[in-house]
């Protein structure tokens, strides 16, 4: 079978609770946003941008926006909480985040441009695994956390965060899960649905 579709066949995510935060290399790293970036955009507007979080600012972040950002929403949360928001980004090796950053264009709806973020969010994380790391797309609560889109240089106003990518050394090989049915989801016109029929 074609390699590519063999891939994509039985690609799965890996959870983060999967992973080992082993320094990525630069040259995957390098890898994984060339082949991240390339994704379909109408208009060539480059409406998005990718925050890679790596190192020691993996902590950094994880103490002013995660730890305190919970603690202040949460102000009930107890130590262990806290502990654990702080070190989110450091159970990967690097995470990606990417913010949709749509631009006013007379023609080009802004939801095209969340959705070609979205797409750089697929290929992030397809580009990962197919280098052999485990990754995994979250959103999570800290995507909707206007403190955390303006300190990684959006304006929440504006701007989304369409995902983080979190990337890591495989602890163990991921299960499948459920799939959908084919036959349910993917409809032809004119046999398995007539005009105008409402979808369930
Ligand atoms: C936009 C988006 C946001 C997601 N956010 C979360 C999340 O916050 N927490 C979570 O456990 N899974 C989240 N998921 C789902 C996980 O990535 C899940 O592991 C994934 O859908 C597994 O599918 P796969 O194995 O086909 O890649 C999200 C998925 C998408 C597309």
């Amino acid at each position: 079978m074609n390699p590519i579709i063999s891939f994509l066949k039985q690609r799965r995510s890996v959870m983060i609770r999967n992973l080992n935060p082993l320094p990525l290399p630069e040259s995957d790293l390098s890898l994984i946003l060339e082949c991240g970036t390339r994704v379909p955009d109408h208009g060539m507007l480059t409406p998005w941008q990718i925050i890679v979080i790596s190192g020691e600012q993996r902590w950094q972040l994880g103490k002013s926006c995660l730890r305190d950002e919970f603690s202040r929403i949460n102000p009930d949360a107890t130590e262990a909480m806290l502990e654990f928001e702080e070190g989110r980004f450091a159970k990967a090796s690097a995470v990606l985040c990417v913010v949709s950053k749509p631009v006013i264009h007379p023609k080009i709806p802004r939801w095209e441009m969340h959705l070609s973020a979205g797409a750089v969010c697929q290929n992030l994380l397809t580009a990962a695994l197919a280098l052999g790391y485990g990754a995994q797309w979250v959103t999570h609560w800290y995507s909707y956390n206007d403190k955390m889109i303006t300190t990684l240089g959006g304006n929440p106003d504006t701007d989304k965060i369409a995902g983080f990518i979190y990337i890591g050394a495989k602890i163990k090989q991921p299960n499948e899960r459920n799939r959908p049915d084919i036959s349910q989801i993917a409809l032809r016109y004119g046999q398995d649905i007539k005009e105008g029929q409402r979808l369930k």
